[in-house]
């Protein structure tokens, strides 16, 4: 039976369902990470359901998640739900339909976890444009001090050994750069020494754990078996980690005396705001260069030579005119701006967003509008929606100009950063305030790499957390400024 909805599309029931208490969602998960893998999970459910909105179990299930039921939404236009926080409620669901115990943020619920209702979001919120705001114009000039080492050191391996793992390099580097940018000090400075990358690592990974896996093929069951056991059905032990917490903790309190201070003025504690940076500094901004700066290397180093002759062309000509790398040269490039959104539309850093109704709702796809009722989940895996067809041509394909002149007008379907590309994140909403600090990165990665080099090749490998890149030739820039 379908009515019709105020946009006039027919409102129908949503396709799809949960199956048996536990069983079903022990089956979904089981087809998610070992039968169907997961492009292929939802791309198998979008042709049986005929619809881009459905409703199945999503990953962990039981006994991470008390409920794993929710309603996929995998086009450019259902997706966006997720962003209006009039109609949804974001609260605890910054991993899905699980949450890390608060032992990894020392008791707190950190901000990503808060939903903009809450008095406490906002407050954190505005400490975190706070501290941006103050770094701004440290942001370009530090930044290229560590691209500088980064580039010597890959250089160096390169010329040594004939090819160079990008990421330890990269990560090393943006790691120093993300902790000195934050807390004003080497990290090497600090108790952390030169540990720091790996013992961050050590505690964000068990809190994503429960939704990866090896990746090993369906017919390995056995280790599979002992695999969903241990990532997927039991919650990681947190306080195991206590220790690392509070060497992490340890070395952001001591260091970020300014970031604290100010903290304290708009009203957070120092150890709540410590809790808060450390979980920004860490999860959300190293977790997150960890990936993006990779998979810019992938795809810039997949397009081959041709791009990089018309990227060197764009960047060399525009920092001689303005005489530097500056804010204004970074803007005025625009082959260099659409690459890195190519970039993040092709393979969005952070794939999964949730979200409950808290009201009931109608919501629609292309064609169809669909009821929500009040409490439901709602849950968009992003890589689809970016690569929605009836809005992308080619979408599978990366486009390195797909951005300039007429086509900026599709950065309204750019998701990346939990709002669209056209807006900007506000103490409010839940876009991610990094966003404008992220592409900044991202242009000076791209202006810095192609200032000294003129083509490199690569070699991807399996992707784990983001794309493993492998540098197989680099070549030294021919003409200079
Ligand atoms: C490096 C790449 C980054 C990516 C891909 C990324 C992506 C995201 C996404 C998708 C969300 C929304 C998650 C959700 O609620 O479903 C988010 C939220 C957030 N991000 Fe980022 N982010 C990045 C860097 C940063 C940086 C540099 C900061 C530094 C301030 C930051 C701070 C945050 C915070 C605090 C939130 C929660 C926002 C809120 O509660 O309103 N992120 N980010």
């Amino acid at each position: 039976m379908s009515s019709f909805s105020e946009s006039d599309l027919p409102v129908k029931p949503i396709p799809g369902g949960y199956g048996i208490p536990f069983f079903g969602a022990i089956a979904d998960r089981y087809d998610y990470y070992y039968n169907q893998g997961r492009d292929k999970f939802f791309a198998s459910r979008i042709q049986k359901h005929r619809s881009t909105v459905f409703r199945t179990n999503m990953a962990p299930g039981p006994f991470n998640a008390s409920d794993p039921r929710v309603i996929c939404l995998l086009d450019a236009v259902s997706f966006p739900i997720l962003f209006d926080t009039s109609k949804v409620e974001k609260r605890d669901v910054f991993t899905g339909t699980y949450m890390p115990s608060t032992t990894f943020t020392g008791g707190y619920r950190v901000c990503a976890y808060l939903d903009p209702s809450e008095l406490k979001h906002t407050l954190i919120k505005r400490f975190f444009f706070s501290i941006l705001s103050t770094r701004h114009d440290q942001v370009i000039p530090l930044l290229r001090s560590h691209l500088s080492e980064l580039f010597i050191k890959l250089e160096d391996k390169v010329s040594q050994k004939g090819e160079a793992s990008f990421n330890t390099i990269s990560d090393n580097e943006l790691f120093n750069f993300v902790f000195r940018l934050y807390c004003g000090k080497h990290p090497t400075e600090t108790n952390l020494g030169s540990k720091g990358p790996t013992l961050f690592e050590l505690w964000v990974y068990p809190q994503v754990a429960p939704l990866g896996s090896l990746g090993l093929p369906g017919w390995l069951l056995p280790i599979n078996l002992v695999e969903d056991f241990f990532l997927h059905t039991l919650p990681f032990p947190a306080w195991t980690l206590k220790w690392d917490h509070k060497k992490l903790y340890d070395s952001i309190y001591n260091s970020a005396t300014e970031a604290l201070d100010e903290a304290e003025r708009i009203g957070i504690s120092r150890e709540e705001a410590c809790n808060n940076l450390l979980f920004v500094l860490g999860f959300n901004t190293y977790g997150g260069v960890k990936i993006v700066i990779p998979t810019i290397m992938k795809w810039v180093g997949l397009a081959g030579v041709g791009l990089h002759k018309q990227l060197a062309e764009e960047i060399r000509s525009v920092v001689k005119e303005e005489g530097g790398v500056t804010f204004g040269a970074l803007d005025k490039m625009t082959l260099t701006k659409s690459v890195v959104w190519e970039a993040m539309r092709i393979e969005p850093p952070v794939q999964f967003q949730y979200a409950k109704a808290k009201e009931d709702l109608v919501i629609h796809n292309h064609d169809t509008a669909f009821k929500v009722k009040k409490g439901e989940m709602l849950f968009g895996y992003q890589p689809f929606a970016t690569k929605d067809p009836k809005i992308f041509e080619n979408p599978e394909e990366f486009v390195g100009n797909r951005f300039v002149g007429e086509g900026e007008k599709l950065l309204n379907y750019v998701y990346w950063s939990n709002g669209r590309e056209t807006e900007n994140p506000k103490e409010e909403d839940k876009q991610c305030p990094g966003k404008n600090l992220v592409e900044v990165m991202c242009r000076v990665f791209l202006v810095d790499f192609f200032l000294r080099f003129d083509t490199f090749t690569v070699e991807i490998g399996k992707p784990a957390l983001g794309p493993t890149v492998t540098i197989k030739s680099l070549n030294k820039a021919s003409s200079s400024l």
